[in-house]
Order: structure tokens, then C-alpha cells, then sequence
């Protein structure tokens, strides 16, 4: 059981932290008047969405914020960041001529994109998190060789296992109001890698072999990453529990299952 004099190495170990822990002077005062030192130090949760080009938050809320609160912070910080990403998307398929159908279909997943935030927003407040700031870059004009790229990265490798994290959350969650949030956003999200896919079957086909190159060794690197994600994330228990997240040994089966059903021969 950590106590006041746990060295915050030991606790950044039981948490999983990944990153080095950080130390500022909080700007409240001690007992003794002095400034109180304050340890930052972060664990992996896996969470899963597009996420837009030149997103600057993390979704990271206040030291102290209960770990429940803290996941579902970050995952409701993820669904409003899918939200720019999905209208970009949508407006550079109508600039690039796409079938006015897939530029509906982004449309639309934008607006799935609302409805998932405020789902995970709720989730967040009912255990102490508050929304995180959702800070993103302001787009520029880009080829389709880029948007294809980002698309396959962001929607075919990680929507793609969002949809299906969001499905094993829905039904294996122990908390009911968890269970019910992903039931409904799981299939939403199942069209939205449906229609990753479909937008990247479009895009290939404008494209030449070279730049056709680049975005399946940008996907196979995608995997790759998404696998070492998987691998390196932490959960307290309970919060698994609640959560339904898969441990990090599971999720890593499933990401390798699903890279070999669609990319067979991504991960060695
Ligand atoms: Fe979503
Ligand atoms: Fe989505």
C-alpha cells in the first residue's frame, strides 16, 4: 500500500508508466509555507479514434483525478477529436472529387463523432473527470496521397480496432452505463472502419504505384505501432473491471488477430 513517503518511481511502476515522471512546484502552499512539489507521471490507457492532424491535447486531466474518470476523460477527449477529423475528411473528399456517397458517409460519422463525446463526457463526470481542452491545429490544404495515408493509419489500422475495442468494452464492462454507451457506439464505429476502408479502396485507385507504396508501408508501420500500444498499456484493475479494456497481454492477441486478417503478413 503506497504511503506519503512511496518514492513516485515506485508509484509510476505499479501505475505502468511509460514516460519519465515529471516534478514542478504546485502553485499551493505547504504546511510549512513552502511550495508544495508536485509529481507528474502518466499511464498508457488504450484508446482508439482518428485523431486529426495537428491534434496538440491529450486529453490528460488534473493529477489526482480518479482513474476511472481519468480513461473515460480520455476517451471522450478522442471521440471530440474525431469530430474535426471527420469533417476535414468529408470536405477533401468533395475538393478531390470523391463519390458523393463517402463524402454522406463522413459527414455522418461526424456527427456519430458528437454523439460519442458527450456519451464519454457523461461517463467522465459521473467519476470526477472533468472534459479535457480539445486543442487541434488549423488544417492546410493537402494532396490525396496525404489524406490517404492519414486514412489509412487513423481509420483502417485504429478506428478499424476501435470498433472492435468498442465491442468487447459493450460486453464486457461491469458498469451497466458503460456497457450501454459502447453498445451504441460500437456499430457506429463498424461503419466508420467500414467506411475507412471504402474511402481507401477510392483512394488507391487515383493513385500511382509509388504513392500507392507509401500508404501500405505507412499501414504496416500503423500496425506495428498499434501492436507495441496494445502491449505497453496499463490498467489498475478495478478500472479494467469497469471499464471492460481488455489487459494489455489480450489486446495485443487482438490486435495481432485483427493486422492478420487484414494485412496478413504486417506484424512478424
Ligand atoms: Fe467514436
Ligand atoms: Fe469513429
Amino acid at each position: 500500500m503506497p504511503t506519503q513517503d512511496t518514492p513516485c518511481e515506485e508509484l509510476c511502476e505499479a501505475l505502468g508508466a511509460t514516460t519519465p515522471c515529471s516534478r514542478f512546484m504546485g502553485p499551493e502552499a505547504g504546511e510549512d509555507g513552502g511550495l508544495l512539489e508536485k509529481v507528474k507521471c502518466e499511464a498508457p490507457f488504450l484508446c482508439e479514434g482518428r485523431r486529426p492532424e495537428g491534434l496538440c491535447s491529450d486529453g490528460a486531466v488534473a493529477t489526482g483525478t480518479p482513474a476511472l474518470g481519468a480513461l473515460f476523460a480520455r476517451m471522450a477527449h478522442l471521440e471530440a477529436a474525431s469530430v474535426p477529423a471527420f469533417e476535414r475528411l468529408a470536405d477533401e473528399l468533395a475538393a478531390h472529387g470523391a463519390p458523393e456517397r463517402l463524402v454522406r458517409a463522413a459527414r455522418r460519422a461526424a456527427k456519430d463523432e458528437v454523439r460519442h463525446a458527450s456519451a464519454m463526457e457523461s461517463l467522465a463526470q459521473r467519476h470526477g473527470a472533468p472534459m479535457p481542452e480539445l486543442t487541434v491545429a488549423p488544417f492546410q490544404p493537402r494532396t490525396l496521397v496525404a489524406l490517404a495515408i492519414e486514412n489509412a493509419v487513423e481509420g483502417c489500422v485504429r478506428e478499424t480496432f476501435g470498433a472492435l475495442l468498442a465491442g468487447w468494452q459493450a460486453r464486457s464492462a461491469e458498469d451497466a452505463q458503460v456497457r450501454e454507451s459502447l453498445a451504441t457506439i460500437a456499430p457506429d464505429e463498424l461503419r466508420h472502419a467500414e467506411l475507412s476502408w471504402a474511402i481507401d479502396a477510392w483512394a488507391l485507385e487515383q493513385l500511382s504505384p509509388e504513392a500507392r507504396e507509401r500508404v501500405e508501408a505507412a499501414r504496416r508501420e500503423a500496425w506495428r505501432e498499434l501492436e507495441q500500444d496494445a502491449a505497453s498499456s496499463h490498467l489498475p484493475e478495478a478500472v479494467a473491471r469497469v471499464s471492460g479494456l481488455p489487459s494489455a497481454e489480450v489486446a495485443r492477441g487482438l490486435v495481432r488477430e485483427l493486422a492478420l486478417e487484414l494485412m496478413p503478413g504486417a506484424l512478424a
